[in-house]
């Protein structure tokens, strides 16, 4: 749409002005309204940033009406079916997928780095045994600034490639021990001999603290590549809200491991990552499936706050691609593990309840990647109050990717939105024995 512009009148003066529209190389145009304050005097009003596009970004497309996910141009089901979870990082902040010696040398970068500060590890003694592991996650990511902050030059490329790996080293070390602690088990030591998903699972299930697992129990190659899969496909959406919230700290010049921290935090509410978590504490809330349909009428009451738990999205409007992928591993992963878990026949009744029910329909209301990711997770042994965690650990991938790009577009300026003003006009203020 090159050279195109849109006329924006004001009614009231008749003054009118051009925008350009700038062009997508996929997807949306954008109009660049930057200028509309100092032409007209006023604002745009968009909560929620149902029309805003906050940046430019060539990491992640998503098209909502088609269900279509790319990173860096790559379908997600491409990667889902060549690539480990290493692999799609490594894209994610590079732009190309690796070579063979690039992928062993950002392995080795990425695994060297796990190790945490003792000092640091201590810090999981301060918790009470019943903490959540976000909230121990984003206390201890956040910390990782107090050990690299002084000698951290964020305006320096090397400088900035050290944090993200670093990030990525340390989140699944960060987040096992984080279970390990809840569950009152010693700490275990990161493997860097082992893959980056297999040596999570060692971190958080070896019985002894310096044991691969033990001589009965070994890592199941389908639960390393059920784990490498989940991570994929978790691992970036471009300007979703913990994203954004990265962004936005990070434009300040905020310490990194600060910004993480921030974006843990954005994903631990239920309407986002937390969802995860959601879907199976109302799958065990609704029970049977005799009662899915006083749910679901729940569901549809306005005036009832509760909403259907792994259902709907800001920008699918007719499926989740992660969705259809997990879909169907998850009937794999139960075969596999045997598990009869009745939360998941539950779960497959009220997604064919809810498919056929014209207020989902209307509203485009379908399955997302978090209606599924829980009861694989389930199924792999990991506890509920850990896929939250799970989820940023992925997403990790996708944050430090997007905090590279804009630190390295010196353009970028800090994040501050404007606001509709409603409250009292200008008025004298008088001590409080005169009022
Ligand atoms: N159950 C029942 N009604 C719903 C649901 C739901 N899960 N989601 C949206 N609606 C209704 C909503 O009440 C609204 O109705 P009305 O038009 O009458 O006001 C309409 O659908 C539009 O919803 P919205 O909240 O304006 O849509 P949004 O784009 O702001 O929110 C959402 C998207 C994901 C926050 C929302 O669908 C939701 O809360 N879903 C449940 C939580 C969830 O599964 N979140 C995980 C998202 S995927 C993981 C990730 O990427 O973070």
């Amino acid at each position: 749409m090159a050279n195109e512009a849109l006329l924006i009148k004001h009614t009231g003066s008749g003054k009118q002005v051009e925008y350009p529209i700038l062009s997508a190389s996929m997807g949306a145009d954008t109009v660049d309204i930057r200028a509309l304050h100092k032409d007209f005097g006023c604002f745009t009003f968009d909560p929620g940033f149902i029309a805003t596009a906050s940046c430019k970004s060539k990491i992640t497309y998503i098209d909502g009406d088609n269900g279509t996910l790319l990173y860096r141009g790559y379908p997600i089901e491409q990667l889902a079916q060549h690539c480990d979870f290493i692999e799609v990082a490594y894209l994610l902040m590079n732009g190309e997928l690796p070579d063979a010696t690039q992928l062993r040398n950002f392995n080795e970068e990425i695994l060297d780095r796990a190790t945490i500060h003792e000092s640091l590890r201590k810090f999981f003694d301060g918790f009470h045994y019943d903490a959540h592991p976000m909230a121990m996650s984003i206390s201890v990511v956040g910390s990782l600034s107090a050990f690299y902050h002084s000698d951290l030059d964020i305006r320096d490329p090397v400088s900035r490639r050290v944090c993200a790996a670093r990030l990525l080293g340390k989140m699944p070390t960060i987040a096992a021990a984080s279970f390990r602690h809840s569950v009152g088990r010693p700490f275990v030591y990161p493997r860097i001999d082992l893959g980056y998903c297999e040596n999570f699972l060692n971190m958080m299930f070896s019985r002894s603290s310096q044991t691969y697992i033990d001589q009965n129990h070994y890592i199941d190659p389908e639960f390393v590549k059920a784990l490498n899969l989940l991570f994929i496909l978790h691992a970036d959406h471009e300007q979703n809200a913990s994203t954004s919230t990265v962004r936005l700290v990070g434009s300040t010049g905020a310490n990194p491991y600060a910004c993480i921290s921030a974006g843990i935090a954005a994903l631990w509410g239920p309407a986002h990552g937390g969802a995860n978590e959601a879907v199976l504490t109302m799958l065990s809330e609704i029970g049977n499936v005799d009662n899915v349909p006083k749910y679901i009428a729940r569901a549809k009451d306005s005036n009832d706050p509760f909403r259907l738990m792994g259902f709907g999205h800001r920008v699918y409007k007719h499926f989740d691609p992660r969705a259809t992928i997990l879909r169907s591993m998850c009937h794999d992963i139960l075969k596999k593990t045997r598990s009869n878990d009745p939360l998941f026949e539950l779960a497959l009744a009220i997604e064919e309840i809810a498919l056929k029910d014209d207020y989902f329909i209307e509203k485009k209301l379908y399955p997302n990647v978090d209606f599924y990711s829980g009861i694989i997770y389930k199924a792999l042994g990991i506890p509920v109050d850990m896929f939250t965690v799970m989820f940023a650990i992925a997403r990790t991938a996708g944050w430090v990717a997007h905090w590279l790009e804009m630190m390295g577009d010196a353009s970028s300026p800090i994040g501050r939105p404007r606001q509709l003003y409603l409250g009292p006009e200008q008025r004298d203020c008088v001590a409080i024995k005169d009022r």
